[in-house]
């Protein structure tokens, strides 16, 4: 029998939104809302399906494996370096490559108990030991992670926002842990959703890498440039980090379509502004609605809410893809009676609410 590596055993495959498809066919209902994914609900930018067309008939050839216009405009966009951003398949890519470049077995991950559920896969997977540590509430604990390094601590995962609670780590929480961490440690900011705040204290940490601190930040197209289906995200960092991780990267883990649309969404400020208007009056249509209904929310700063229930949110998320609605259930994050929702268009989340307005009335 061939046998996997030990580690491997532990791990319990990833589970994504139900696609829509698979719902239709099994309840056979053709009107399906997915809020399950935090994918962006405007479809995507017309400008980056203009540029993708453009060189559809050129996908015989491999792609630019160092995506040199992308990671230009990037530069420019962020104003770092082109050698200190590495792009991913997705950010899902970037936080994996982190692990294989740095990390070695029985080195220490740390992470908090509800967040983002990747970092845990990226620590078994190379064999190393995970450290989680307590929320604070929905937040992560700062205090809890500085107490958790050690010696063997080689990566700290923060998910900023986080997914699924939705909260943030400020700045004066951000610059108290920089200030704690030796020198043998990566501090990662997962900023999936981090252009959705606008914030005050919400830490920009790009300037942390230019002083010198050992900080890498993933991002990613996937929700406010509304690219998931493309699978394109980067890592900034020291460009001898990045170095690194470009010699274990696949040579071209970024496929064509994903590098010329990700140019044009973004320099698409159109959609990105107006990916964010819309987020936030859906976000406060959804907290008022939620209120009405006395449904308990966590406030959010990313582009879904985490909902909770007084019963369990297994059996409220099945009523509702009954009815053609499919959003997360999290008992795998710690909270079985809740369930996060993406954050929809109007239409979208007036649908929802009513649903869940009669599953609540009848249950
Ligand atoms: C916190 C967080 N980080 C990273 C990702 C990965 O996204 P992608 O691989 O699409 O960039 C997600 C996806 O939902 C996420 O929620």
């Amino acid at each position: 029998m061939i046998t996997a590596r030990p580690e491997i055993e532990t791990i319990s495959p990833y589970q994504g939104g139900k696609p829509i498809e698979e719902v239709q066919r099994e309840f056979k209902l053709d009107d399906i809302i997915k809020l399950a994914s935090n994918e962006n609900p405007l479809g995507p930018s017309p400008k980056a399906v203009a540029a993708m067309k453009k060189v559809v008939d050129q996908v015989n050839l491999y792609p630019d494996g160092n995506a040199y216009h992308l990671r230009r405009d990037l530069a420019d966009h962020l104003g770092v370096g082109t050698d200190q951003i590495i792009l991913g398949n997705g950010s899902n890519e970037i936080l994996h490559i982190i692990g294989e470049t740095f990390v070695k077995p029985n080195d220490e991950i740390i992470y908090s108990e509800s967040a983002f559920v990747v970092y845990k896969l990226v620590a078994a997977i190379c064999g190393a030991k995970s450290v989680v540590t307590p929320m604070d509430g929905y937040h992560q604990d700062i205090s809890a992670i500085i107490s958790a390094i050690t010696s063997k601590t080689k990566i700290i995962f923060i998910a900023n926002p986080n997914n699924p609670t939705g909260t943030m780590v400020n700045v004066e929480q951000t610059e108290k842990l920089l200030a704690s961490v030796p020198e043998h440690v990566l501090v990662v900011f997962d900023e999936a959703y981090g252009e959705y705040i606008d914030r005050e204290d919400y830490p920009r940490t790009l300037p942390y890498i230019q002083q010198g601190h050992n900080v890498l930040v993933s991002r990613t197209f996937s929700k406010i440039h509304g690219l998931a289906g493309l699978r394109i995200g980067y890592g900034v960092a020291d460009n001898r980090l990045i170095g690194l991780m470009n010699r274990v990267r696949q040579p071209f883990n970024c496929n064509l379509l994903a590098q010329v649309s990700a140019r044009a969404a973004l320099a698409d400020t159109d959609y990105v502004l107006r990916s964010k208007q819309t987020n936030n009056e859906e976000k406060h249509y959804l907290y008022k609605s939620l209120a009405k209904l006395k449904v308990d929310y966590v406030p959010s700063e990313g582009n879904f809410i985490m909902l909770n229930l007084s019963c369990s949110g297994e059996v409220i998320a099945q009523k509702l893809l009954e009815r053609g609605i499919i959003v997360r259930p999290i008992t795998g994050y710690g909270f079985p009676n809740s369930v996060r929702l993406t954050i929809g268009t109007n239409e979208q989340n007036r649908r929802f609410i009513e649903t869940l307005s009669d599953i609540l009335e009848i249950s």
